[in-house]
């Protein structure tokens, strides 16, 4: 079998140092269990504006396009705010997902036991939870046409974005939600703003038809977006999968992944659609920022990075066993209390970022017995 073959973008920030730890995970699996990975490293993100004059270059989005997935840090930065639009940091997060045609985001915020305490919610209401946040990712808002600002008069500006939904979009995102929600707890939220929105109510009537055709063994649930929210830090419990469009699943993840407590512990795929070879365009990327006041000084989570790497093995390589097995090293580490600032409190000895990857590399030993 050919080689999996994997682009890393480390990004900003604090993207290099968390990307390290997943490196060493990566040259751990190839020595132990005799399977290898093809891997090219490029710049993206700020760091690419400063060295390429691009925040991702045409020749890194080849190689993005050639690979079997994309391992991506994070990107940004106040450095860059002053750069035009199109050449920001973020502008390479979006043509990524664009041209790669990453539809489907995949944002789980899931509350470990061994952290539960964290969460700024009462512990028994966050305590076992495994939600799943399904955002649409290439269009709505952040891409329809038109949009810019113009000059109306000496004294006024006129700005406008578009919210566009198709059915076919709208369609295949849901079928992503309900496929997964058969392999979880069988439950779809769908979340948008049919009262007020054409978008919204497209959007509803799609499900509802998809729902009705092809997924009536799963229990589906219409619910206005605000109400979500609302409903999120009052009862996170009662969702299972949360299926919605590309704004409003850039605010409720958000919302749901301060539910668990610390931002650095949560991953993310965003998948294309399956081609006929069966194989689909792929970015695992962790769900925190570039944290540039803490870059360069080993601070950083690792376990993002390291979580969006085991989900890479199970979304693009069918390795479920080696997908579990870095997650369960992960849940280890913390139950045995080490911890990187921003998951401790004060019982907890801090570590550094290159101390948590050691740690989840050790637990891999114990866990395989190498
Ligand atoms: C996210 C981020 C991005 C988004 C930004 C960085 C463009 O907030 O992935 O949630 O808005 O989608
Ligand atoms: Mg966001």
């Amino acid at each position: 079998m050919s080689n999996k073959k994997i682009l890393i973008l480390p990004g900003d920030g604090i993207g290099n140092e968390v990307m390290s730890e997943v490196l060493k995970i990566i040259n751990w699996m190839e020595k132990t269990k005799s399977i290898s990975f093809d891997i090219s490293e490029r710049l993206v993100g700020g760091t690419a504006y400063d060295k390429e004059g691009d925040s991702i270059s045409d020749e890194t989005m080849q190689v993005a396009l050639d690979v079997d997935a994309v391992l991506f840090g994070a990107v940004g930065g106040s450095r860059w705010d002053n750069v035009e639009r199109e050449k920001r940091p973020e502008a390479a997060l979006l043509r990524l997902r664009k041209d790669l045609d990453l539809f489907a985001n995949l944002r789980p915020a899931v509350v470990l036991d061994a952290l539960a305490e964290a969460s700024s919610l009462k512990t028994h209401l966050v305590k076992g939870l495994d939600i799943l946040i399904v955002r649409e990712l290439t269009s709505g808002v952040y891409f329809g046409q038109p949009r810019g600002i113009s000059k109306i008069s000496e004294t006024e500006s006129k700005a406008i974005d578009t919210q566009v939904y198709s059915t076919s979009e709208i369609k295949r995102v849901s079928k992503v939600a309900f496929d997964l929600a058969k392999l979880r707890s069988n439950k779809v939220s769908s979340a948008e703003k049919s009262n007020v929105m054409e978008t919204g109510l497209l959007w509803r009537n799609v499900v509802t038809d998809l729902h009705e055709k092809e997924y009536t063994s799963v229990d589906l649930e219409h619910i206005l977006a605000d109400n979500c929210a609302m409903q999120l830090v009052r009862n996170p419990k009662q969702f299972d999968v949360i299926l919605t469009d590309n704004l409003f699943g850039d605010l409720l993840s958000d919302t749901a992944a301060m539910l668990t407590g610390s931002l650095g512990m949560l991953p993310s795929a965003s998948l294309g659609p399956v081609k006929e070879n069966g194989t689909r365009a792929a970015m695992y990327e962790p769900v925190h920022g570039s944290a540039p006041d803490i870059a360069g000084q080993s601070k950083a989570n690792p376990l993002a990075m390291i979580l969006s790497f085991a989900m890479m093995l199970k979304y693009s390589f069918n390795m479920q066993e080696d997908s579990q097995l870095v997650e369960k090293a992960v849940q280890n580490v913390l139950l045995k209390g080490l911890r990187t600032a921003d998951i401790a409190d004060s019982a907890n000895k801090i570590i550094s970022t290159k101390e948590m990857g050691d740690a989840v590399i050790e637990e891999l030993k114990i866990l395989s017995g190498n």
